[in-house]
Order: structure tokens, then C-alpha cells, then sequence
């Protein structure tokens, strides 16, 4: 297992709700470490820019406009196997099908209003890290 970094977003859903505390708790009593995070209010064409691989999606608009819709909280998560463990402590994408004791079925609203987003794969962590920060923002 190698020292990992995967790149989370806490959604408008969450922020709206007041809850980023109680999401970082869970994240961390899995194990993960928080080495950078900060809140921001993404602009349409940065939220288009960073889910570009979804841009021929029939929900890229929705998402587009929820992700715009308040602010989010991006963050950087350091575990050993960090984007595998990210992924479980989320669970599925769907919130009706993901498991008991995962955010997303503890917390998530909706498909769209998930509460959360985490890389999904190592080369797609580098890459959405350094959409949101700079080396020296990121302090493990
Ligand atoms: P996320 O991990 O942020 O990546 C893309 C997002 O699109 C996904 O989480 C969902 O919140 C959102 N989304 C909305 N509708 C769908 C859908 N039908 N299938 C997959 N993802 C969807």
C-alpha cells in the first residue's frame, strides 16, 4: 500500500446543510488526513472545467448548476490507499445503493445532491488536485 492523495469536494447540499464538520469527522475517524482544504463558491466555468469528462452526460447541466448553486469545500485527503479508502468511507454514487455507515447514505439528499465528490482513480487525483492547489498549499 502506498501513501495516497485524492482530491474531495463537500457539495452545496452539505454546506448548505451546515454538516462539513460532521463529513470531515467521518473522513477522518477512517483514517483519512485533511492536508489542505479550503471553502469556495465555483464559477459555471470552472465547475464545466472540472467535470469535463462528463461534459456529453445528459446530467453535465444539472450538475453544473448544483455544483455552482452554493459554496463547496475542496480539500486534499492523505492515507495510505487514500482514493480506494475515500471511495468506501463515500460509498456509491447513487445514495439509494450505497452502503450503511457511508456519507453518502448517511447524509446524501439525492444522485445529484450527494453531499460529496472524491477522485476516482490515483492519475485523476493528481490532476483534480492541481486544479484547486498549489504545492504549497497542501501541508501533510
Ligand atoms: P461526482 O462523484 O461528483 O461525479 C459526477 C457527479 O454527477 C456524481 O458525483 C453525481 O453527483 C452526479 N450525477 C448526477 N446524475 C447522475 C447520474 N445519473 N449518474 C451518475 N452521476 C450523476
Amino acid at each position: 500500500m502506498a501513501l495516497e492523495r485524492t482530491l474531495s469536494i463537500i457539495k452545496p447540499d452539505a454546506t448548505r446543510r451546515n454538516i462539513t464538520g460532521k463529513v470531515n469527522a467521518m473522513l477522518e475517524e477512517a483514517g483519512l488526513r485533511i492536508v489542505a482544504q479550503r471553502r469556495i463558491w465555483m464559477r459555471k466555468h470552472e465547475a464545466e472545467a472540472f467535470y469535463a469528462v462528463h461534459k456529453e452526460r445528459p446530467f453535465f447541466n444539472d450538475l453544473v448548476q448544483f455544483m455552482t448553486s452554493g459554496p463547496v469545500v475542496v480539500q486534499v485527503l492523505e492515507a495510505d490507499d487514500a482514493v480506494a479508502l475515500n471511495r468506501r468511507v463515500m460509498g456509491a454514487t447513487n445514495p439509494a445503493d450505497a452502503d450503511e455507515g457511508t456519507i453518502r447514505h448517511t447524509f446524501a439528499e439525492s444522485i445529484e445532491a450527494n453531499s460529496v465528490h472524491g477522485s476516482d482513480s490515483v492519475e485523476n487525483a493528481a490532476i483534480e488536485i492541481g486544479y484547486f492547489f498549489s504545492g504549497t498549499e497542501i501541508v501533510g
